[in-house]
């Protein structure tokens, strides 16, 4: 396929990807293992996500990001997805509050060569990252976990601490709106072999739990450093923790430097361009996966947060867009029949 001169595009549709593997939170795990080791060890790029928020600033109703990369090694392919997230849809049944679209190219002949839905590629994807950092972050002893927010990634979020950690056997369920989270549990109920209790109270759960995790849409930091302790851990794939948080861990874990870096929202990044942490002191996913030492002992509190690795999504992409092709799944379509000029 690659290299061809051919200009077809597979198109793959949600229902597509998921016969394709795309709810196989175990072979999303492996991909985002993979995908780490090869950013640790330079074989990928990714330059910073690209933000567009509308209107311009912090107060975003909508944005899109722009995240292009390139998988060297064994895989060598290029690609890009186009992420957006819009406040209104929070509000308005029958649309996801996140939307987003991949791109796969061929690097040699620059082709693009499949287009896939990328809305459950990132909620699977995210949370397997989470799953990733809690399974090194998390006290070896841990049965009780935390999960808030009850959304899309609420739900992946559940598989994928399940997957990653499986000595977890009950799991608090929080968000806001308690119908939500009991709803989403209802759904889970049976499924991953853990026990789930729907709360609106994340606070007090998080008190039971040695692992808590956040995948909420709050804009303003909630967990502070009353919500730290010993023999525990928080992952936040948003923006739950306050800087507190981050200067309270023995031990602090990013997703990836370069890029959280430069988003002035986040904790860490706040406490880095405060002089009160350094670069050196903090871990990236990368480093785990390679076997960096990140928890040392039982009795620490590790932070870990993520922003999103554009690359990961294309690792994923590209394994669904394999399973598709030997299942003889999805669309064909034409960038033209005979370029107009070469
Ligand atoms: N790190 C990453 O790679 C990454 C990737 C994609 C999305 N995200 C982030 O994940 C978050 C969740 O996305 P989603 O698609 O699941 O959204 P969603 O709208 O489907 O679900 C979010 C849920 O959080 C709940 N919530 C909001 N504030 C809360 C609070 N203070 N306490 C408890 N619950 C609260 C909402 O009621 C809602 O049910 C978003 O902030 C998004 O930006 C992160």
């Amino acid at each position: 396929m690659l290299g061809t001169i051919n200009p077809e595009i597979l198109f793959l549709q949600q229902e597509d990807q998921i016969k394709a593997g795309l709810l196989d939170m175990k072979m999303i795990l492996k991909i985002t293992e993979d995908t780490y080791k090869m950013l640790g060890q330079g074989q990928i790029q990714n330059p910073p996500k690209v933000h567009l928020g509308i209107p311009e600033g912090t107060e975003w109703e909508s944005f899109f990001n722009t995240m292009p990369s390139y998988i060297g090694g064994d895989l060598n392919i290029a690609g890009i997805k186009w992420a957006a997230e819009s406040k209104k849809n929070a509000t308005t049944p029958g649309i996801p509050y996140g939307i987003d679209i991949s791109i796969l190219s061929d690097p040699v002949t620059v082709l693009p060569f499949c287009i896939q839905d990328g809305t459950i590629i990132t909620a699977m994807r995210t949370s397997a990252v989470a799953g990733l950092q809690a399974k090194y972050c998390a006290p070896s002893d841990t049965d009780t976990a935390t999960l808030i927010g009850a959304g899309v990634i609420g739900r992946t979020m559940i598989m994928a601490i399940c997957e990653a950690i499986p000595t977890v056997k009950t799991i608090y369920l929080c968000d806001l709106d308690l119908e939500k989270a009991e709803q989403v549990a209802k759904e889970s109920e049976g499924k991953y072999g853990v026990t789930i209790i729907p709360t609106s109270d994340s606070k007090t759960a998080a008190a039971k739990s040695q692992l808590i995790v956040g995948e909420t849409t709050a804009r303003t930091p909630f967990i502070d450093k009353s919500w730290v302790k010993p023999h525990s851990a928080i992952v936040c794939v948003s923006n739950e923790a306050t800087t507190d948080v981050v200067k309270a861990a023995d031990v602090n874990v990013v997703d990836y430097w370069k890029q959280i870096i430069t988003f002035k929202n986040k904790a860490i990044t706040q406490v880095f361009d405060a002089g009160e942490i350094t670069k050196e002191e903090v871990l990236e996913t990368s480093d785990l996966v390679l076997g960096k030492p990140c928890r040392t002992s039982d009795e620490q509190f590790i932070y870990a947060c993520s922003l999103g690795l554009g690359a990961l999504d294309i690792t994923v992409a590209y394994a669904l867009y394999q399973n598709a092709v030997k299942l003889g799944l999805g669309t064909k379509v034409k960038l033209w029949d005979k370029p107009l000029w070469e």
